[in-house]
């Protein structure tokens, strides 16, 4: 059986995957909160497989790099006006436990929404989709499975299709390799 990520330190590739969503949150949520004149009141941002936050040595995953991250938008989220909603999702019992102990865990105002559930990802991905799709919002979608199989055409194409929104989808090189997707 695969050995589970988060049951021991985050290996070299899993670090590199995680710096890389960390760069593009630091470039993407300014484009939002900090702009002269802003578009959009409302941002939201999901991450379908989260993890429980951090791995067996305390290395942050991306829902901890979310939270992070967001420190640095608190006065301009506040002088905006605007609403920031983020959404976690874990299937795994013991993930999700520790993920809501891990993202919750925090005393005093914060100024944005969370959400966590506890789903199958095509049940939240459908639960979500129609509030994704609203006018005057806008998205990141992060999507990071194992392997590729809960990514279908289907849903890649409603997601491509959606208004004000950005996504990141890893693969990796291993899976691509394996299904002979390209040469490398
Ligand atoms: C590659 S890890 C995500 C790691 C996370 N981004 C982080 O930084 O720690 C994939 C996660 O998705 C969860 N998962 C796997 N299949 C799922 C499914 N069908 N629905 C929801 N979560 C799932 C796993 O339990 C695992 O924690």
């Amino acid at each position: 059986m695969k050995q589970d990520l988060h049951s021991k330190p985050f290996d070299e590739t899993t670090k590199a995957k995680l710096a890389i969503f960390n760069d593009y949150l630091i470039e993407w949520l300014p484009v939002f909160t900090k702009r002269k004149d802003i578009i959009w009141k409302i941002i939201n941002i999901y991450d379908f497989f989260a993890g429980p936050g951090f791995d067996s040595e305390g290395n942050k995953g991306t829902p901890i790099l979310i939270l992070n991250e967001l420190k640095n938008h608190f006065d301009a989220i506040e002088q905006n006006r605007l609403e920031v909603n983020l959404y976690f999702n874990e299937f795994d019992e013991s993930k999700n436990t520790d993920l809501k102990k891990n993202v919750l865990d925090n005393d005093g105002f914060l100024p944005y929404n969370v959400r966590i559930e506890k789903l199958d990802f095509k049940l939240a991905f459908d639960k979500e989709f129609s509030k994704m799709a609203q006018q005057g919002q806008a998205n990141l979608i992060f999507l990071d499975q194992y392997g590729i199989k809960h990514i279908t055409t289907d849903i890649f194409k409603k997601i491509i299709n959606l208004k004000q929104t950005d996504f990141l989808f890893f693969i990796s090189s291993s899976t691509i390799k394996r299904l002979s997707l390209i040469r490398l």
